[in-house]
């Protein structure tokens, strides 16, 4: 398994300020995330955190992924263009609002990865449930996820911040030995905006929100490339909401 170089990502650090400062990702801590996670209610509006109710956001969430695997897969001629991907995956799904509004449109089937149990069960419960795309449902965190089939499509979105940053490599590097020859990984994940450059961690839920420059530093020594990147757009600015960001991935050759 490639990692980053030694000195940005391994080092014993002297002290546990300069842990703190120098690796915002040493902070997190899986138990107090999936606390966070079972303290919210099992909604679509939830997974959204404090955005709450706000329907406007999935929609505008939604309507851009759509938007850019279209674009995407029309630079992947292997990729069928018009007819659904075989089998997909949710990854961090929570209830399921992506492959709910989204990835059942393009997949056949979508295995559902999500550690917090209470949401995979609403999501059974829930009319998507019952629709007959959810395959298998995998209670476990991504750090702890190893794929057993091919995929079309991983989809991995608003949760990887609770990796830190050498569990995020070997996750996409495992990632990236379960796609299908044709298949590709796509992270949409919010990004930093501190003004030093640095991620930025997060105590409500133990997580990490990593700079543009960091995801590509991982992706790199998780051996993919990034065919294709986009800014979502389409947020209104005076919610003031972190830009966010697609990345599809391909193994690199
Ligand atoms: C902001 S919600 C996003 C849910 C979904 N991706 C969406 O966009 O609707 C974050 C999700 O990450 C999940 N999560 C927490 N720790 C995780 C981990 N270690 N691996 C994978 N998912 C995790 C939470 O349970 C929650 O469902």
């Amino acid at each position: 398994m490639s990692h980053l170089p030694q000195s940005q990502y391994n080092d014993e650090p002297n002290t546990k300020n300069e842990a703190d400062a120098s690796h915002p990702d040493s902070k997190i801590d899986h138990a107090a995330s999936i606390n966070y996670w079972n303290s919210v209610p099992a909604t679509p509006g939830a997974m959204l955190a404090m955005l709450g109710d706000f329907s406007w956001y999935t929609r505008i969430d939604l309507r851009g992924s759509k938007s850019f695997l279209t674009k995407v897969r029309r630079l992947i001629p292997a990729l069928p263009r018009d007819q659904k991907l075989a089998l997909g995956a949710d990854c961090g799904a929570g209830v399921g609002r992506i492959t709910e509004g989204f990835l059942s449109e393009v997949c056949e089937v979508v295995d559902i990865v999500e550690p917090v149990e209470k949401f995979t069960a609403a999501l059974k419960k829930s009319e998507l449930g019952g629709r007959g795309v959810i395959g298998d449902i995998y209670n476990v965190g991504l750090e702890g996820w190893n794929p057993e089939k091919k995929y079309d499509l991983i989809w991995t979105q608003w949760c990887v911040g609770h990796l830190t940053d050498s569990q995020l490599i070997d996750f996409v590097a495992r990632c990236r030995v379960s796609l299908k020859d044709s298949g590709l990984m796509v992270v949409k994940e919010n990004q930093s905006t501190d003004p030093s450059g640095k991620d930025m961690y997060d105590d409500v839920d133990s997580s990490v929100t990593r700079t543009d420059l960091k995801f590509k530093e991982i992706f790199q020594a998780a051996g993919m490339d990034i065919v294709k990147s986009e800014m979502q757009t389409g947020f209104p600015k005076q919610y003031k909401l972190l830009p966010v960001k697609m990345y599809a991935l391909r193994p690199k050759n």
